[in-house]
């Protein structure tokens, strides 16, 4: 079956690059962009458009609204890495993983143990001032309740790439070296809409391309498996077959 398949695969591949999106972090209770019930539908219930609510344009037209935006949708308190999250670590660690290159701003990743991961959205566990780029910790934002700079008490803002701004071109860089050498690309979790990180699964080079995702995606025909399933199940499932 395509799930014994796909162990096979993962055991014989010594370059994994996992390049993962917002379905990988529903487990660990943060809803994604695009589903139903996700964020986008919540924030047009607000009355506004996401895409300018996450916008360049909207911290410049009013930067008040921008922060209390992010402070009522994005400040994620106590979520955890879940199975998937460990499991991309723990390839990691035991060397036959490159890394992880993810859209994610949640910073699960990281808490999860991998070490090489390319954020190229940036992090909300990252915030700087607006005025003098002073930088703050989520902990501090969090646990002394901050909006505003204690410095020069301009606006504070996450370190994430908003619409209408650039992705970083080191991490660009890292990720695309990344995939170009790994010889399995594992995507997990993205409606894979948002360029350019979509299509940089086009400088990947071997057969073994896997999408674990719910929803198709327009690249699940390039893909040599394709599952249309809960990530959490796919990963108990290999984590089964290889303990037994
Ligand atoms: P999307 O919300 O577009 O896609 C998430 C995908 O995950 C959907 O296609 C779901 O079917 C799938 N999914 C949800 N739960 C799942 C589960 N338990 N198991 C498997 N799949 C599941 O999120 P992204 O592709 O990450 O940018 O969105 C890309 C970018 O759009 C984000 O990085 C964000 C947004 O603008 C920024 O924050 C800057
Ligand atoms: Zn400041």
């Amino acid at each position: 079956t395509q799930i014994l398949k796909f162990k096979e695969q993962l055991e014989n591949s010594k370059k994994i690059v996992f390049l993962t999106g917002a379905g990988i972090s529903v487990a660990s209770g943060i809803p994604d962009f695009r589903s139903m019930g996700g964020l986008f539908d919540e924030i047009t219930k607000d009355g506004y458009s996401p895409e300018y609510l996450l916008s360049h344009q909207h911290l410049v037209d009013d930067k008040e609204s921008f922060a209390n935006f992010y402070q009522k949708r994005l400040l994620l308190a106590n979520k955890k890495p879940n199975v998937a999250h460990t499991f991309i670590a723990e390839l990691e660690q035991s060397g036959q993983s490159l890394g992880v290159v993810t859209q994610n701003i949640d910073g699960l990743h990281r808490d999860a143990g991998s070490n090489h991961v390319d954020e190229l959205h940036g992090s909300l566990n990252d915030y700087y001032c607006i005025g003098c780029k002073a930088q703050y910790t989520k902990r501090r934002i969090l646990d002394e309740k901050l909006k505003y700079c204690t410095k020069c008490n301009d606006v504070l803002r996450p370190d994430i790439v908003l619409y209408g701004e650039m992705l970083d071109e080191l991490t660009v860089l890292s990720a695309v070296n990344k995939i170009s050498s790994a010889d399995m690309l594992i995507v997990i979790g993205s409606s894979l809409v948002v360029h350019p990180a979509a299509s940089f699964i086009e400088y990947f080079n071997d057969d073994h391309l896997i999408i674990i995702n719910k929803d198709k995606t327009p690249y699940d025909e390039q893909a040599s498996i394709v599952f249309n399933t809960d990530v959490v199940e796919i990963i108990e499932k290999i984590n089964e077959l290889k303990e037994s």
